[in-house]
């Protein structure tokens, strides 16, 4: 057996048995009719978030902007865009969500800010200019081209020529995303007060943009080329991100945010970091220089889809955790195909499961508790820069920011006027209302394990092992104060067997990802189940 053990806290923090909910702002309700989600369109549709189960919302950036990456590229990073509302909705939305007894997490953006920013204007205005070291600026190389060649992530050099100054600044993502410097003191005081406007505001916590690429190496080496690169990988893959990302000073950069985070008392840091578990965990930080508490685990966004596979990631991660390191799921998310779309519904369901049956903090992300599926864009109707800047390598992200569908009224419900993307092909059948009316939904299975996992101690704090089970069925126990739970994935479209450990016996069978359910020790195709034993 291959047990992990939760190490019991006489406080456990809210988020460790806590489930985070992605809202994309522009997709998930428009309420003031101009086709674009906004804050009042959050604040009206709250009790769908409060009754699906959840405890918090994570919101992607609500800043102003001019929304050339839809708002992860900030003009300023305490205000609200006009497009999403003002200062005294947000206000209005956190007190709504609180109420609740939900919890509201921003989007921070530590990286760079838009080239619209005052800052970058101030310091793209002269090379003496006090702000000139806010951002990452070089000379021309001897010959005249690019300091570097570092490749941006959305395509292309990640270098942009200001020809009034004659330097180039860095960009890592569009060229309207300029990197702030992180070695400059300034910087980090300046964003530091960023986080503490929020926090004194009542938010409970930020979700950190592209963290560990917030530091590069000194210099700024060229990067080593990529062997394996193929274009149809897109730019970024060009050369390995050696000197531009992951450096060791960005751990004390972390750990200057969690001592803000801390400062105010549960209140809760994650982080966005893709890079290998062995690297990624080092984001938790050491116990005197605590990092960020939920480094966003991403691996099943494209796991392989089978349970060797899903077993050796579990086992991988859980061993590479840090004594007191709580483990995170992700999902779904505004940036990555829709699990429905790779999987398809039936599978879907028994990943819904497996999230949130695991051991850690799961993060959903909007419309996957519908199980929206893959949503082709028309090539007129395309808004990513990603996908517009490298067209047609499927990089875009669009097809994930699909508006929220709520009803068969115009336009979903979503909107009066048209949405500022189209809505997944089957939203009249697949919405809230009529998944809501329907027993055997997609939403009402959400429910039914958000309760599920609320209700057990065992699901949302217990100890976990992964038990031996059929040809791909992926099969683990949790257990907590006695309470001990079966679950058993099929992922597969064949009848598996249901393999009991042999010191129990099944006592109820709590949920299964199917309404009609297999007979005696037998896993139906597609079904996950969960199960309460009692030991013989
Ligand atoms: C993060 C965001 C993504 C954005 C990028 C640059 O990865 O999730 O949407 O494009 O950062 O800010």
């Amino acid at each position: 057996m291959n047990a992990h053990t939760s190490v019991p806290h006489a406080t456990r923090p809210w988020w460790e048995s806590g489930v985070v909910y992605q809202i994309y702002p522009r997709s998930f309700q428009d309420g003031n009719g101009d086709g674009v989600g906004d804050l009042e369109g959050i604040r009206q549709r709250l009790d769908h978030v409060a009754d699906l189960g959840v405890d918090a919302i994570w919101l992607s950036p609500i800043f102003p902007s001019p929304m050339a990456d839809f708002g992860y590229d900030v003009a300023d990073y305490c205000g609200v865009a006009d497009i999403f509302g003002d200062l005294d909705q947000f206000d209005a939305l956190l007190e709504a969500v609180h109420e609740r007894g939900l919890k509201l997490l921003l989007d921070f953006v530590p990286n760079h800010s838009s080239t619209e920013h005052p800052w970058f204007i101030e310091s793209r205005s002269s090379r003496d200019n006090p702000k000139r070291d806010w951002y990452i600026w070089r000379d021309p190389a001897p010959d005249g081209g690019l300091p570097n060649n570092w490749t941006s992530d959305m395509g292309g050099p990640a270098w942009a020529f200001d020809a009034h100054t004659g330097q180039y600044y860095l960009h890592t993502f569009l060229t309207e995303q300029a990197d702030l410097n992180w070695r400059n003191p300034e910087v980090r005081k300046a964003m530091t007060d960023v986080l503490r406007f929020w926090f004194d505001r009542g938010v409970d916590g930020f979700r950190i943009d592209v963290m560990w690429h917030c530091i590069k190496a000194d210099g700024l080496p060229d990067n080593p080329v990529n062997p394996d690169f193929r274009p149809e990988m897109g730019e970024k893959f060009m050369v390995l991100q050696h000197h531009s990302a992951n450096q060791p000073e960005v751990h004390q950069v972390a750990h200057s945010f969690r001592q803000i985070a801390d400062e105010y008392g549960q209140r809760l840091l994650v982080g966005e970091i893709c890079l290998p578990v062995e690297q990624l965990v080092r984001y938790y930080g050491d116990p005197d220089t605590p990092g960020v508490h939920l480094p966003f685990n991403f691996q099943l966004l494209d796991a392989p889809w089978n349970a060797q596979a899903l077993a050796r990631i579990i086992t991988d991660y859980e061993a590479a955790l840090p004594p007191g390191g709580w483990p995170n799921w992700v999902i779904g998310s505004h940036d990555a195909p829709r699990i429905a779309g790779r999987l398809g519904e039936a599978q879907a369901r028994v990943a819904a499961m497996l999230v949130l049956t695991l051991r850690g903090t799961p993060t959903l992300y909007q419309g996957d508790e519908l199980g929206i599926g893959r949503v082709t864009i028309p090539p007129d109707r395309i808004r990513d820069t990603q996908d517009l800047r490298q067209p047609g390598l499927g990089l875009g992200r669009d097809g994930s920011r699909t508006p929220m569908p709520w009803d068969d009224s115009l336009n979903a419900g979503f909107s009066a006027t048209e949405p500022w993307l189209p809505l997944n092909d089957d939203w009249q059948a697949r919405n809230v209302a009529a998944q809501g009316a329907d027993p055997s939904s997609m939403l009402n299975f959400y429910r039914c394990l958000l309760r599920l996992r609320r209700d057990c101690k065992a699901l949302n704090c217990g100890d976990f092992a992964l038990l031996p089970g059929d040809h791909d069925v992926l099969t683990y126990e949790r257990r907590e104060d006695g309470q001990r739970l079966l679950i058993a994935l099929n992922l597969t479209d064949q009848p598996r067997k249901l393999i009991i450990p042999a010191d129990a016996t099944v006592a109820e069978r709590l949920l299964s990802t199917l309404t009609s359910i297999g007979g005696e020790g037998v896993l139906a195709p597609n079904e996950g189940v969960v199960l309460r034993l009692e030991s013989k």
